[in-house]
């Protein structure tokens, strides 16, 4: 099978080889008990910022040169040693090995592909709508008729989240830095958009605050996140696109019985299959529901999945950034 490795850790441009390499087994594979798990013939693979990382070495999950990165694909299922029938769609989770033409996830990290889904789309949901739902629901108690203000919102991250957000019945309140970014956040389904660039803190209070700030992005704003909180809110921590880490005052958090909270997915997806299962179930009832619809920012084939990685890093993306292998 054709598949794409990291050679050497020197960035998007450098890092990437095109192979010929065996195709995998059920017998081996980043997250597979031996003889157990989906042999998938992949149509799409979703690239995200971690792979980028992983190019100059620094993403927590360090493989051993060369590897095949990609933690998520979509295709059919070629062999299962269970639940799954040969031909079926599906979409997975690998964690690693998903930038091939074959790849093998675990039974219960492989879910059946909605027939509202493309295969692009397929390849979108596992990392970004299992983390929104992980962040939103499961971590920051959100509720129906509470307002969200998502940072990043035209991000894969922040696309799925605006979307699960109002699966479950919120307000949702997106920030931006662009024109382009504004269209794919209110494509989302965002019900308002404020500047990132602009006085966004005061826009949102104006708006009457925000209940929960998901934020994938760090840096600077956050404190202004913890002033555009209303009584009992909550900011959940997804991620650091902005480059630095915030540090809180945490005297700020007794001004409005604020909470922050950390949403660490893989952390706790990876150990807790049950957990995995509910969420898969959740979220298809919201693809059923046509609330998570996955925005395909850009396509690429599978030789150009440096492109695909440096649009991500230049802060290009919008949506989910997919690799197709036809
Ligand atoms: N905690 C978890 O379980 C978990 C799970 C999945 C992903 N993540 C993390 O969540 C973050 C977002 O992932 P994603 O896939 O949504 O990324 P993405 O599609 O690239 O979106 C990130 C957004 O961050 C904003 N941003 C602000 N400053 C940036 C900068 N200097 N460089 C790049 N982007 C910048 C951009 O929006 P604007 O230009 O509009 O500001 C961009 O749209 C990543 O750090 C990822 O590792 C965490």
């Amino acid at each position: 099978m054709r598949a794409i490795q990291i050679t050497e850790l020197s960035g998007p441009d450098g890092a990437l080889s095109e192979v010929e390499l065996p195709d995998p087994t059920l017998e081996a594979g980043a997250l597979m008990t031996p003889g157990e798990g989906v042999l998938i013939d992949v149509e799409a693979i979703g690239v995200s910022f971690p792979e980028v990382l992983q190019t100059r070495g620094e993403y927590q999950v360090k493989p051993e040169l060369p590897f095949v990165p990609g933690s998520e694909v979509a295709g059919t299922v070629a062999q299962a040693s269970s639940g799954f029938e040969p031909g079926q769609r599906v979409m997975a989770f690998c964690m690693l090995g998903g930038f091939a033409e074959k790849a093998v996830a675990p039974v219960h990290f492989t879910f059946p592909l909605s027939d509202e889904l493309d295969f692009a789309q397929g390849a979108s949901v596992i990392l970004n709508y299992h983390t929104a739902w992980f962040s939103l629901v499961t971590r920051g108690k959100l509720e129906a008729g509470e307002t969200v203000l998502v940072h990043g919102a035209a991000g894969g991250v922040g696309t799925a989240s605006i979307q699960v957000a109002k699966g479950v019945g919120a307000r949702t309140i997106a920030v931006v830095s662009s024109d382009e970014k504004e269209k794919v956040a209110r494509e989302a389904g965002a019900d308002e958009v404020v500047r990132s660039d602009g006085d966004w803190k005061d826009a949102v209070l104006e708006l009457g605050g925000a209940d929960l700030v998901l934020d994938p992005v760090g840096g600077d704003r956050f404190t202004d996140s913890l002033r555009s909180l209303n009584r009992a809110g909550r900011v959940v921590v997804v991620g650091f696109t902005g480059g630095s880490i915030p540090e809180v005052k945490v005297n700020r958090l007794l001004l409005k019985n604020t909470s922050v909270v950390g949403a660490g997915w893989g952390e706790w997806a990876l150990s807790n299959p049950g957990y995995v299962a509910e969420t898969g179930a959740a979220l298809a009832e919201l693809i059923d529901g046509g609330f998570v619809r996955p925005i395909v920012g850009a396509r690429f084939s599978m030789d150009q999945a440096a492109e695909a990685l440096k649009l991500i890093d230049g802060r290009g993306a919008t949506g989910k950034v997919v690799l197709e292998t036809a």
